[in-house]
């Protein structure tokens, strides 16, 4: 049993959609949340600048004697997942591996599709994962960058026309042509969700990456003896690097509640 806190941490909010998942797989796990509100997006960054902003990140966060952590961002899992581990010294869970497993499983014939920021796209990071466990799959991607900026300006749900016009956008191409399974490979696509699913079409398998990673954390944390023993809800805190105009708004949106735990600003620079 171990009771220090899990590190959570994202580009900036987006990867409060994996608290959200976290509460539920395991709610007695004090978090502490970093997001990088002063820099996102990463999505649109090079490679050397994310893998410098993921080592500060890791360096604050191990400040806490944190016993695992989670890179809720794909963009930040698919380029500098290597970085992270290699500086952590406690186990680190990205979201490419559990949603490739997951996309393998679900698909019936092969055929997957993966949505993420350009810099996720460009890494390969997925489709390596996919071929590595099914050599056979076609593997297809498309970089979706509107759809971060829709969901943090409230168009997002299924009937928004600015939302449905970018989806169609990004979407169409992939329709008819034998894709039976997507992952939302980015912290913000699963409040699209409905959307994409509305477009994509019944028969189509969705993979959310961040509630994958949720699930195989709580899984492998288990096996290794390293799940808190409390009984009580456990306690979160959220750092950030600025406090954006309309940052509680965002936060609700994202977690589907409002925050439970205080939120400081910190100069993660200095890391
Ligand atoms: N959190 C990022 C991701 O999941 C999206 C936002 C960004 O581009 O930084 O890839």
């Amino acid at each position: 049993m171990d009771n220090r806190p899990i590190g959570v941490f994202d580009s900036g909010l987006g990867g409060l959609t994996v608290i959200r998942e976290l509460e539920h797989v395991l709610p007695h796990e004090n978090l502490i949340y970093f997001g990088d509100t002063g820099r996102v997006p990463y999505g649109t960054k090079g490679n050397d600048t994310i893998m410098k902003y993921a080592e500060q990140i890791v360096r604050f966060l191990r400040g806490f004697d944190v016993k695992a952590i989670l890179i809720a961002c794909g963009t930040v899992s698919s380029v500098a997942f290597d970085v992270v581990s290699a500086l952590a010294e406690v186990p680190v869970y990205g979201v490419v591996e559990p949603a490739a497993r997951s996309a393998v499983e679900k698909s019936s014939q092969g055929d997957i599709l993966i949505l993420g920021t350009s810099a996720t796209v460009r890494s390969g990071s997925y489709e390596k994962a996919i071929k590595r466990l099914n050599p056979d799959a076609v593997v297809r991607s498309g970089a979706c960058p509107l759809f971060v900026p829709l969901v943090e300006n409230d168009h997002f749900s299924k009937d928004d026309v600015l939302a449905d016009m970018v989806a169609h956008e990004y979407l169409d191409t992939f329709l008819n042509r034998g894709v039976d399974t997507v992952i939302l490979g980015c912290t913000h696509y699963p409040i699209l969700r409905p959307l994409i699913a509305g477009i994509m079409g019944e028969s189509v398998a969705l993979v959310d990456a961040g509630s994958e990673m949720a699930d195989t954390a709580a899984v492998s944390l288990e096996v290794r003896g390293l799940l808190s023993d409390r009984k009580d809800i456990g306690k979160q805190n959220f750092y950030v690097s600025d406090y954006s105009e309309d940052f509680t708004r965002l936060a609700g949106v994202l977690l589907e509640h409002s925050l439970a735990g205080y939120v400081e600003k910190t100069d993660i620079e200095k890391y």
